[in-house]
Parts: structure tokens; C-alpha cells; sequence
């Protein structure tokens, strides 16, 4: 079955998901490990609702610019907008495989949260390596779905629903394998830390609050599950957080690497 498509429904709910939190933290350390200066020239591949456009406007400032790049015309459309009134911000509609930029044209590169969801890494991988300048950095940042960690009173269902949620996807363990993927593309000084996002808060503000609905939503006719037994786990998970019994964990990683001078 097909993977999440980031159709307008999609984009209306990520809008959601990326103004918590949980969120606001994740970018926080994406700007950090990127260590952003006035004047660079930023592309940032599978830019979403543009939200990391936005804020590294502000951080490039006048003299730099910022190129948005997504295969979704709905995200670009959401992030064109959150970026109006900048002359020095671009975006494309294309695949992160076959980067509409010229070669070494680039300070630093982020795609966040984009590569798990690429068949073709390495690919994606070569041309942002061909797109930034001798010296030029890399951020990458993906989750390793099989460090989820949610508490249950039906270990085979939820088992069941996660498995089928890794289809959302097309590599549900891409940082396992990140490490060796962009040394074979070139890359140097590859580094990883792993953050944890946590919480014993079954809400929509949190990174895990949110995704209990959304998961269970998307795995209805997927691998024999029903709308039924989605629900029912869905149930499962409110009853929990009613007896504060709710607990979601997730690693995710920041993978920084530089392409060589
Ligand atoms: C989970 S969202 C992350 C958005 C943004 N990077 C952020 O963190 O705010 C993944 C984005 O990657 C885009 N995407 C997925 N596969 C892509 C591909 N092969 N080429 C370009 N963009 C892609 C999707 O359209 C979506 O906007």
C-alpha cells in the first residue's frame, strides 16, 4: 500500500503538528546544529509548510537566501505563503533525487524529517552533496521508528497498528544505516545525537499526543486493520491518559556532516 501522501489534508495537519512544542524544540536544534550566519545561502530539501524557510530568513538576513524545495504542490503552496514579502526565497516544486539547483551553489542544506520518506537515498544523498560548496554542512534529521515506546494493555494490537504505521514510510530505520549512507556519498565528519521526545500527555501539543489520532486514522484498511480495531487502540490510549497512565517515547537523530574543502 501507498506511503503518507502530503496532500492538503496532510499539510493542514502537519500546520497543526509543527506549531507544538515539541516542534518548536525540534527546530530549535536543527537551527542549532546548523549553525546558520548572515549572508549564507540555505536549501532546504522537503521544506514542508516552509516553517524552517521562515525562521532562517530572519537568520540569513538581507544579504543571504533561502531555497525551499518539495515534491508536495499543497506544502509548497503553505509555505510560499508563510514566507511572503521576502525577495530572497525561492521554492520549487521537485525531488529531493534531482535538485533544480546549480552545482556547489549552496552554504549549508537541511532535510528534516524528508529522507525517510525518499526510496532512493543515496540519490538524495549525491545531490545535495553536488549542491553545496566545498566546506558546505549538512543537517539531517530523521526518527527511528522502532525506538517508539507506548504503553499498553494489548502488546499484539498495538504491535499490529505500529508495524502497519511504518508503511507510512519508506525506510521506518533510516538513521541506523545513515552513518555509513552519507560517508558512501562523500560526506565528512559525520556525527549523530539522538533526542528524545517523550511525554505522559495524551494531547495534541505533544509530539506523541499528536500522533496516536493520526496513526490511528491512517492505518484503517491497511494489513487487515479495521476502523474498528483502530479505534478501539485509539480508545485504549484515552482510557490510559484518563488513569494518567498515557506514556509515549521516541528517539529521533541529528545527523551533521560536511561536504569536503
Ligand atoms: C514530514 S514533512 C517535513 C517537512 C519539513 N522538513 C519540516 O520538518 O518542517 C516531509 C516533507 O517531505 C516532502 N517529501 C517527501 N518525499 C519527498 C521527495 N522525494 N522529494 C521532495 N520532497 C519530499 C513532503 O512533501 C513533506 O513536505
Amino acid at each position: 500500500m501507498s506511503q503518507l501522501e502530503f496532500d492538503e489534508s496532510t499539510a493542514r495537519q502537519l500546520e497543526v503538528l509543527y506549531g507544538t512544542r515539541d516542534v518548536l524544540r525540534r527546530r530549535q536544534l536543527v537551527r542549532d546544529a546548523l549553525g546558520v550566519a548572515r549572508g549564507e545561502r540555505i536549501l532546504d530539501v522537503g521544506c514542508g509548510p516552509g516553517f524552517y524557510v521562515a525562521e532562517l530568513l530572519e537568520h540569513v538576513g538581507s544579504d543571504g537566501s533561502v531555497v525551499g524545495i518539495d515534491s508536495s504542490q499543497p506544502m509548497l503552496a503553505v509555505a510560499a505563503h508563510r514566507s511572503e514579502g521576502h525577495d530572497n526565497v525561492a521554492f520549487h516544486e521537485a525531488d529531493a533525487t534531482s535538485l533544480p539547483v546549480e552545482n556547489a551553489s549552496f552554504d549549508a542544506a537541511l532535510p528534516v524529517q524528508v529522507l525517510e520518506y525518499v526510496a532512493e537515498v543515496p540519490a538524495a544523498l549525491a545531490e545535495m552533496y553536488r549542491a553545496l560548496r566545498a566546506g558546505g554542512r549538512l543537517v539531517v534529521w530523521d526518527v527511528d521508528w522502532a525506538t517508539v515506546s507506548l504503553h499498553t494493555t494489548d502488546l499484539a494490537r498495538t504491535e499490529r497498528i505500529l508495524r502497519s504505521w511504518d508503511g507510512h514510510l519508506a525506510h521506518p530505520s533510516l538513521p541506523q544505516t545513515l552513518t555509513a549512507q552519507l560517508q558512501g556519498a562523500g560526506f565528512d565528519d559525520v556525527k549523530l545525537e539522538g533526542h528524545t521526545f517523550a511525554t505522559n500527555e495524551l494531547e495534541p501539543d505533544t509530539y506523541g499526543g499528536f500522533l496516536v489520532p493520526f496513526i490511528a486514522q491512517f492505518v484503517v484498511g491497511r494489513d487487515g486493520i479495521s476502523k474498528d480495531e483502530a479505534n478501539a487502540w485509539e480508545a485504549e490510549q484515552r482510557k490510559l491518559a484518563q488513569r494518567s497512565e498515557f506514556f509515549f517515547a521516541c528517539i529521533q537523530f541529528c545527523f551533521t556532516a560536511t561536504r569536503p574543502g
